[in-house]
């Protein structure tokens, strides 16, 4: 998950998880693969966990972005990057000692990066924020594929853009939930360079074209940066 144009990360919780394999392979123009770990407590559903983590990065080569949704991150995280997560990321709402969990990350070799929903202010990140190598910004309450973008994340996103100028870092910035196509555009022009799509990409009959498709609107709005 190096450079600067925006990367698209398509989300495997709307793949047919029956034809995980074929599903991985018709992906493989994204950027990376989002794998979205549910608990059923921190969220109101259950995904996949660890097994399923590792055969998945090890029949893709493209990196692994782990969001854990779960209660407790600080066991979780490290766990997911020991076992080849490329970076993980853990909900503020739910991390109890997050320095320690984002060291423990980086020692074990991975990105490490911080969530907030989309109820939780961007100041929550803020003594956090110069140890991230990513901000993930929820555009949806997280625990299902296929909801509509909230669009107030607009301005959150400027709001992170700001405090990271003031704090002196630039942690790429996810946006998750939501994300097609119809509005990539204007969440890039935000502040966003990593783009999920769950739905909007494995609801598709051509994934190539899904993912070209969000790719061109976002670089639309990432010609400013050329
Ligand atoms: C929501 C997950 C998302 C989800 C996105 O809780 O974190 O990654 O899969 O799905 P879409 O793109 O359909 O909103
Ligand atoms: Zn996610």
């Amino acid at each position: 998950m190096e450079g600067h144009r925006v990367l698209i990360a398509p989300s495997v919780l709307s793949a047919d998880f029956l034809r995980l394999g074929e599903e991985l392979d018709s992906i493989a123009t994204a950027d990376a693969i989002h794998y979205d770990v549910m608990d059923g407590h921190f969220v109101p559903n259950v995904s996949f966990g660890l097994d399923i983590a590792k055969q998945v990065k090890g029949a893709s080569e493209l990196p692994l972005d782990v969001h854990l949704m779960v209660d407790n991150p600080d066991v979780a995280a490290p766990t997911y990057a020991q076992a080849g997560a490329d970076m993980v990321t853990v909900h503020v709402e739910a991390a109890r000692h997050i320095h320690r969990i984002v060291g423990q990350v980086h020692a074990a070799g991975a990105k490490a990066g911080a969530v907030i929903n989309p109820g939780t202010p961007v100041s929550a990140l803020e003594a956090i924020l110069p140890e991230l190598d990513m901000v993930l910004v929820m555009s949806v309450d997280p625990g299902f594929g296929g909801q509509s973008f909230i669009p107030t994340t607009l301005a959150k996103l400027r709001e992170l853009k700001a405090l990271a100028a003031r704090l002196g870092c630039s942690p790429r910035v996810e946006v998750d939930g939501g994300i097609s196509a119809s509005n990539a555009r204007e969440v890039v022009a935000a502040g966003a360079d990593v783009l999920v799509a769950g739905s909007s990409v494995f609801k598709a009959a051509d994934r190539a074209k899904a993912i070209a498709d969000i790719r061109a609107q976002a670089a639309l709005a990432d010609a400013r940066e050329a």
